[in-house]
């Protein structure tokens, strides 16, 4: 029985702490409002922080193409939303010409 109780609180305080975690991702001020930054949030921060995106090395890359390469390492995104984060991107944070 204590098993079980032991196991129910802890469910509960994952499923609390998903919840706590979600609103909050560091570094997300960053990223500047515009259409598509919520799912830009959701879709690429699951790997790494938002300073990685707005920090990134590679500058000459257009959006579409680094989006592209982060859903060939495994980020989930419908074509809609890979659309949109590129669109979000590419207005939010401009390539500067190299
Ligand atoms: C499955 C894990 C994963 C997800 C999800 C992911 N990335 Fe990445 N990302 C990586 C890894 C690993 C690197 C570092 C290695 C590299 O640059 O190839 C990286 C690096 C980057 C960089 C830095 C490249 C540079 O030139 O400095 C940018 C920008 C980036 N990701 C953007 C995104 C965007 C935008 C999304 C959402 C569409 C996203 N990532 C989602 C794994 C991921």
């Amino acid at each position: 029985m204590r098993l079980f109780t032991g196991l129910a609180a802890g469910v509960l305080l994952m499923g609390f702490g998903a919840a706590l975690a979600q609103p909050a991702v560091p570094g997300a001020e960053l990223l500047p409002q515009g259409a598509g930054r919520d799912t830009t949030l959701r879709v690429c921060t699951g790997c790494h922080a938002p300073d990685v995106i707005v920090g990134r090395v590679q500058k000459s890359a257009p959006w579409p193409d680094v989006v592209q390469a982060m859903v060939d390492k495994g980020a989930e995104a419908t074509p809609e939303e890979v659309a949109l984060i590129a669109a979000y991107l590419k207005k939010a944070l401009p390539e500067t010409p190299a």
